[in-house]
Parts: structure tokens; C-alpha cells; sequence
């Protein structure tokens, strides 16, 4: 019985959106994006989102869009990058769900993000070194999360195992 969601954080390219949703299929458990969830409440891309009305007032809606997904029913929840570094998003998680980060390396974390220029923050001349400052913020902060998973090259079947391993080591649950 899985009596609290599941929220997947780390870095842009770490994987969250596909693992989460397999996390969710393998356990039966509805999925949400933050993401995808922020662009629909503003009928409006992340692009947009951040050029039209700045970082700050999409920090807004993703603070407001976790805090709502988090009061509804259990469900798999992958974030965005900056999600948890906001102090209030990061009580809210620590209070309702479980945090799972997702860690990968930054050769992992640039081959990935190179496919595709969705990400704001990453549209510079030099979108490693943007890549290796979030890493140094950002990885203290991520690994106050409560399960700490290694996203490496190989299947993401692989990293849903290691979740549900550790779900079931550190919270005893069955599923
Ligand atoms: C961000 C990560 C992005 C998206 C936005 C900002 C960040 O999500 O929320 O571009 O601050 O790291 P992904 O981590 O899903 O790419």
C-alpha cells in the first residue's frame, strides 16, 4: 500500500519524466509532470513562460501547481530542475510526498539536454558551464531528498527497480 506520492527531483536531462512514468505504470499509480501541468494552467510553453513574464512568476505557478497536485489523490509526480531548490515547494514535498532524486553525472546530464533547446536557462554560449554551476547549487540541496537513485546510461527499467527496492527497504512497503 503506497500511502504517499512519490516525487521525482534532479537536474534537467536526469530523467524524471520517463522514469516517473514508468515508476507510476509498474505501481498503478496515476502520473503528473509539473512541466507539462505549468504549460497547461498557461496555455503557454516553459519558453514562453520565462520570456513573456520572467523566471520568477514561473516559479509561481510551479510553486502553486506542486502544492495542488501534492493535496490531491497519491500519484507519481516528476518536477522540474528548480522545483525543489524553493524553500516552500520543498516543505510541502517533505511534508506530503517522497522525494526521489535522481542523480546523474554532468556527461550524462548535457548529452541529453543537447537533443533538445526547451530549457531556458540552458539557451547561453556555454550551456556546461551553466550545467556544472547548477550542479554545485543545487546537488546539497537535492540530496536532502529522502531516496537517492543513480540515473545512469542504461535502461530506465533498471532505475524503477532501484526506486522500488528502496521503497521497500526504507519504508517497508508492499507493492
Ligand atoms: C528548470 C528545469 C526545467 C523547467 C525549467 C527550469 C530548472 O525542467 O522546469 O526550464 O530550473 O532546472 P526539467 O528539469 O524537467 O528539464
Amino acid at each position: 500500500m503506497i500511502e504517499q506520492s512519490l516525487v521525482l527531483v534532479g537536474l534537467m536531462g536526469a530523467g524524471k519524466t520517463t522514469v516517473g512514468r514508468r515508476l507510476a505504470a509498474a505501481l498503478d499509480l496515476p502520473f503528473a509532470d509539473a512541466d507539462q501541468e505549468i504549460e497547461a494552467a498557461a496555455g503557454a510553453t516553459i519558453t514562453e513562460i520565462f520570456e513573456r513574464h520572467g523566471e520568477a512568476a514561473f516559479r509561481d505557478g510551479e510553486r502553486r501547481v506542486i502544492a495542488r497536485l501534492l493535496d490531491g489523490p497519491v500519484c507519481v509526480l516528476s518536477t522540474g530542475g528548480g522545483a525543489f531548490m524553493d524553500l516552500e515547494t520543498r516543505k510541502k514535498i517533505k511534508q506530503n510526498a517522497v522525494s526521489i532524486w535522481l542523480r546523474a553525472d554532468l556527461d550524462l546530464l548535457m548529452e541529453r539536454v543537447l537533443r533538445r533547446p526547451t530549457r531556458p536557462l540552458l539557451q547561453q554560449d556555454d550551456p556546461r558551464k551553466v550545467m556544472q554551476r547548477l550542479m554545485d547549487e543545487r546537488y546539497p540541496v537535492y540530496a536532502e531528498a529522502d531516496i537517492i537513485v543513480d540515473s545512469g546510461n542504461g535502461p530506465h527499467e533498471a532505475v524503477v527497480a532501484k526506486i522500488t527496492d528502496a521503497l521497500k527497504a526504507q519504508y517497508g512497503w508492499d507493492f
